[in-house]
């Protein structure tokens, strides 16, 4: 599949603790562990000796190495995978062909990602939201009962701001979406430069109302970032919010926000408490529209207010992708 060559977040880094995680992405069961320096791995979630979930398992250090143990019949494997003993036969030296499939794990923005794609073209292909202020908070997960590229699109969408966030990020009186340009960048991914949007409650520190200027860009087919800076408010904080959708299955995500602000004051509790009120206004819209995977191929009806939408559905078609959309 198409969408296999870029990278996808499986879990939050906090989340990875010593013991393995069950996680998934398009459809896969993966089990995310730890070894003895820390350093993340990510499995298949299936021992190749009987099938047995590896997230059941345990990670052992063995002669100074963490391996991670199966549940069943406690055979090791390695950070790369390679089986490195089977206790009922302890003098036997496996095979090859007794590895778990391994698959490369990253860790970047406060989360940790995997790829299924091909090593050298996957590797030009993490997200990067490019200059950002440096404080990242970390909001999330959330699971959600539609497709990725339904959440993106969601994240792209100013025209439901003074519906869904009625007195936070829009409200009645400015409903009118003004004319705006999608610029394509070099990897053939739209963009908005210049947005400006009138909102009662823009970030978690706002007192009132204000104009904030906006930026919009998609980075890879699952996530997207929104730099925020309000005008006219003394000392406002620069933001960044990026999107990161993981597609579970096609009709079923994990989504995270990585928040990243000027501010260093406020605790990140209250950082994340905003942007979770947000998202739980979005989620039940989400998850209501049909069909859940993104239309392609018409189907729907546009405005003109929606030309980043009609962008990013475009940048989905030519990127060939397949997951998630119809
Ligand atoms: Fe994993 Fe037997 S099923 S060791
Ligand atoms: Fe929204």
């Amino acid at each position: 599949m198409n969408e296999h060559r870029w990278w996808y977040p499986v879990a939050a880094a906090a989340e990875l603790g010593a013991s393995p995680l069950p996680v998934a992405l398009f459809g896969e069961a993966l089990v995310l562990w730890r070894d003895e320096t820390g350093a993340p791995h990510a499995f298949t979630d299936r021992c190749p000796h009987r099938g047995t979930r590896l997230s059941l398992g345990t990670v052992r250090v063995v002669g100074g190495a963490a391996q991670l143990e199966c549940r069943y019949h406690g055979w090791r494997f390695d950070g790369g995978g390679r089986c490195a003993g089977i206790p009922a036969l302890p003098e036997f030296r496996p095979a090859d062909s007794h590895a778990v499939r391994s698959h490369p794990l990253r860790e970047a923005h406060g989360l940790l990602w995997t790829t299924f794609g091909p090593g050298a073209d996957a590797a030009a292909a993490l997200p990067d939201p490019g200059p950002v202020p440096g404080r990242a908070v970390v909001c999330g997960p959330y699971d959600v009962a539609t497709s990725a590229p339904r959440v993106v699109e969601n994240f792209l969408d100013t025209s439901h701001f003074a519906f869904v966030h009625e007195g936070g990020l829009g409200d009645r009186g400015h409903t009118g979406v003004p004319p705006y340009d999608v610029v394509i960048d070099a990897a053939g991914a739209p963009g908005v430069p210049h947005y400006r949007a009138w909102q009662p409650r823009a970030s978690a520190q706002a007192a009132g109302g204000t104009w904030v200027d906006y930026r919009y860009q998609l980075l890879s087919p699952c996530s997207a970032l929104l730099l925020k800076q309000a005008s006219g408010v003394d000392a406002a904080p620069q933001e960044a919010y990026v999107l990161w959708v993981a597609p579970l299955e096609p009709e079923h995500s994990r989504v995270w926000f990585t928040l990243f602000t000027s501010d260093t004051a406020t605790p990140d509790a209250t950082l994340r408490a905003f942007q979770h009120a947000v998202f739980i206004q979005d989620q039940p819209v989400l998850e209501s529209q049909q069909p859940r995977r993104l239309p392609l191929s018409g189907g729907e009806a546009h405005s003109a207010a929606d030309r980043l939408s009609a962008a990013y559905r475009r940048y989905l078609q030519e990127q060939g992708i397949t997951y998630g959309v119809c």
